[in-house]
């Protein structure tokens, strides 16, 4: 008998990391693989299903514009709980540290369902930063049976926690696996990422900056010095700034009333992930607030300037590939302008470094469900 696996996600980064997961699963006799989202992101999530493939057989459809935290719990909770009552799954998978993540954890544990979670164990010390995930992990961390941690700091991260050790293994980040596909695609088809010749063709012989930004804990003061900062740097006639813009209205909003028309920026729509890849390959360094850019841009070598207070990822600061400069504007320039002109500084973060997975880690998830 195959086991019955109900993998559940609802925005971007979750389907991007999910992704190699669910090929492997449908590609494995061992297994009858079932996706169901919660589209609590729709557009960016519709973005990766297409290009990934992934036909979900439960769709929620429950974003709504600007939702808020405690109406999106409530919906997710009872949708998902419907869901498993007509799956019956052996297992539900979620991923990371997300609303949908978090409540599908819940719902499966009301059922007696175990649960295992992909990305297990990151921890910044701090509830209010990343606000609300530290607390979602925890939760997941709480009930999961099965505990995939991207790194050994993760998994140990869990230990400390009293989490039963026989039930955590550390399996490599699969947002590693998703890159290697995406650019094996892209090789493949380049027209997958063409898009951004227009841009490139713009911003020749200036460096590029790619930015992304959208955490709730920056909304309102943290996004506007993130904005001044990026003004001031497009300043400069030697810098270009591409900015695929997250389409929360409390990113959006700042962001096109701070920076729009602004000659060295580009504003842009979010780019779907062989984009998004490309934007990384040109980039000469990256700032963002992102989990998911501070994992996929060292690999590539992209130094990587975290605008955040914490981060959950520590492996790319201690491999000196990735800092930390919070919100504030004054840091912010003067880390970014430092990268820009002092070369030794800048190739000393710019060395392709790979703590978070070898690209594998999706197989190794799928045999821990087989055998667990
Ligand atoms: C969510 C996750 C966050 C994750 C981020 C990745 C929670 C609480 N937050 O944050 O952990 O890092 O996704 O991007 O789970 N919107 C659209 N179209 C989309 C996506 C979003 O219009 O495709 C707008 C909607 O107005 C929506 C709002 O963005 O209400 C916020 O979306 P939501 O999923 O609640 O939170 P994020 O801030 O995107
Ligand atoms: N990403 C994308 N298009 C964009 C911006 C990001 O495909 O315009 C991808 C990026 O490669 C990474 C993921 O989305 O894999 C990160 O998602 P996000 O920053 O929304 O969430 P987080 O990782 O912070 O939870």
């Amino acid at each position: 008998m195959s086991r019955r696996i109900l993998t559940i996600f609802g925005t971007r980064p979750e389907a991007i990391k999910l992704f190699p997961l669910v090929h492997a699963l449908e590609a494995d006799p061992r297994f009858a693989s079932r996706v169901c989202v919660s589209a609590q992101h729709r557009g960016m999530l519709d973005q990766v299903l297409e290009i990934a493939r992934i036909v979900p057989g439960h769709d929620l459809d429950l974003m709504r514009p600007d939702q808020s935290l405690d109406a999106l719990t409530a919906a997710l909770l009872t949708g998902l709980g419907a869901v498993m009552d007509a799956e019956k799954p052996d297992w539900v998978v979620v991923q990371g540290d997300t609303a949908t993540a978090m409540t599908g954890a819940l719902a499966a544990y009301y059922r007696k369902i175990p649960v295992c979670h992909v990305e297990a164990g990151l921890r910044s010390g701090n509830i209010h930063h990343p606000w609300p995930e530290e607390v979602n992990r925890k939760v997941i961390g709480t009930i999961a049976a099965l505990h995939c941690a991207p790194t050994e700091t993760s998994a140990e991260a869990l230990r400390r926690e009293n989490v039963d050790p026989a039930t955590v293994h550390v399996t490599g980040n699969t947002v590693i696996d998703a890159l290697h596909w995406i650019t094996a695609r892209i090789e493949a088809e380049p027209e997958l990422a063409s898009g951004l010749a227009g841009l490139e063709a713009r911003f020749a012989g200036k460096r590029i900056i790619g930015v992304t930004s959208h955490r709730r804990e920056s909304f309102g003061e943290g996004m506007r010095t993130i904005a001044s900062a990026i003004r001031r740097l497009a300043a400069r006639d030697d810098v270009a700034v591409i900015f695929p813009v997250h389409l929360n209205p409390n990113v959006r909003q700042v962001m096109e009333r701070e920076l729009a028309g602004l000659g060295n920026v580009a504003l842009i729509e979010p780019l779907d992930y062989p984009h998004f890849a490309r934007l990384l390959g040109i980039a000469h360094l990256m700032l963002t607030d992102s989990g998911g850019v501070q994992e996929e841009a060292p690999a590539l070598g992209k130094p990587v300037l975290v605008m955040r207070e914490t981060t959950e990822r520590p492996e790319g600061i201690s491999a000196g590939t990735a800092k930390l400069v919070g919100t504030d504007a004054d840091t912010i320039v003067a880390e970014a302008e430092r990268l820009l002109d002092d070369e030794p500084a800048y190739a000393a973060m710019a060395r392709a470094h790979n703590p978070f997975g070898d690209g594998k880690s999706a197989g190794r998830i799928a045999d821990l469900l087989a055998s667990s």
